[in-house]
């Protein structure tokens, strides 16, 4: 371990771990070593660079509360959310894909009856969101419970309002016994992602926008299923070919259809993966078009 240079000190760091315990946590610390110390070479890393990453990660901390993450954020923009989210759910063909959580769920929304108006004085265009959850054999699932969660009409989430005591544009339902959901909300807006910390500078500084497009939040549970959490986005949509973070699936994109009454109808059928099954291949829209 003396006089240790360029050529040996990846080696000597990554038998560091030889006695790691946990055999993954070993594989993945040497992996880290090994792809860090590759990626500091190939830019050649300078001392000043390398001080301004540790600078840019300690304003990350320092921004980071129970609130506000911006290390997922930093994740999500990097497109390594995205990523882990694609190499975990692997779906059969039919299924509904997933997409990024995001940071404005919440755990304990309020429950509705089915057709109930969740925005709870969100302010945004009317729109009613209906459909049938199904599995993959194509029977219905009933009882399935829907957590659903949305910007209001200036791209902000109930919890963004520091003065907002109750949520608005987010609940909880149940499929009927033929699967089916509905409810009525606001049409979704795009948005910008948080960018007023050290991850908004960075896209700045690289030249990107920090803007989502509009889209509604689903995380679909049932006995039996993989835990859906997806997105459902407006084709018509801003930045629907440039996502801050990566999420867009051509399967989730839908046409939310104009009524005459000058309210919107999205009507978009859920197919969940069983935790038995297998099998993968391409996902297929599950949008139906209504104008
Ligand atoms: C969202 O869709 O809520 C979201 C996802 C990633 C980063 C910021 C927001
Ligand atoms: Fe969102």
């Amino acid at each position: 371990m003396r006089n240790l240079n360029q050529e040996n000190i990846t080696e000597a760091v990554i038998r560091s771990f030889d006695g790691a315990p946990n055999a993954r946590l070993k594989d993945i610390l040497s992996n880290l070593v090994s792809h860090l110390h590759a990626f500091a070479r190939e830019v050649q890393l300078t001392e000043e660079e390398w001080t301004q990453g540790i600078e840019f990660l300690t304003r990350c901390g320092h921004i980071t509360d129970e609130k506000r993450q911006e290390f997922i954020l930093l994740s999500d923009v990097l497109g390594l959310s995205m990523l882990t989210v694609a190499m975990n759910n692997e779906k059969s063909a039919g299924c509904t894909e997933s997409t990024v959580f995001g940071p404005f769920h919440v755990s304990d929304a309020p429950h509705y009856e089915l057709g109930a108006d969740i925005s709870n004085g969100a302010r945004g265009t009317s729109c009613l969101v209906r459909g049938v959850i199904r599995g993959l054999d194509g029977k219905p699932v009933p009882e399935a419970e829907i957590d659903v969660w949305q910007s209001d009409e200036d791209g902000l989430y109930d919890v963004q309002y520091a003065d907002l005591d109750h949520a608005q544009a987010r609940g909880i339902l149940k499929s009927d016994v033929e699967g089916r959901y509905s409810f009525r909300s606001v049409l979704p807006v795009p948005y910008a992602i948080p960018n007023d910390g050290p991850v908004g500078q960075m896209l700045d500084q690289a030249g990107r926008h920090p803007w989502r497009p509009a889209h509604l939040h689903f995380m679909i549970t049932a006995p039996g299923y993989q835990t859906l959490i997806t997105h459902v986005f407006r084709e018509d949509s801003d930045y629907i070919d440039s996502d801050a973070v990566f999420g867009v699936r051509q399967s989730l994109i839908c046409q939310w259809g104009l009524q005459n009454d000058g309210s919107y109808l999205l009507e978009y059928d859920f197919v969940l993966q069983s935790v038995a099954s297998d099998g993968l291949a391409t996902p297929v829209s599950q949008c139906e078009t209504t104008t």
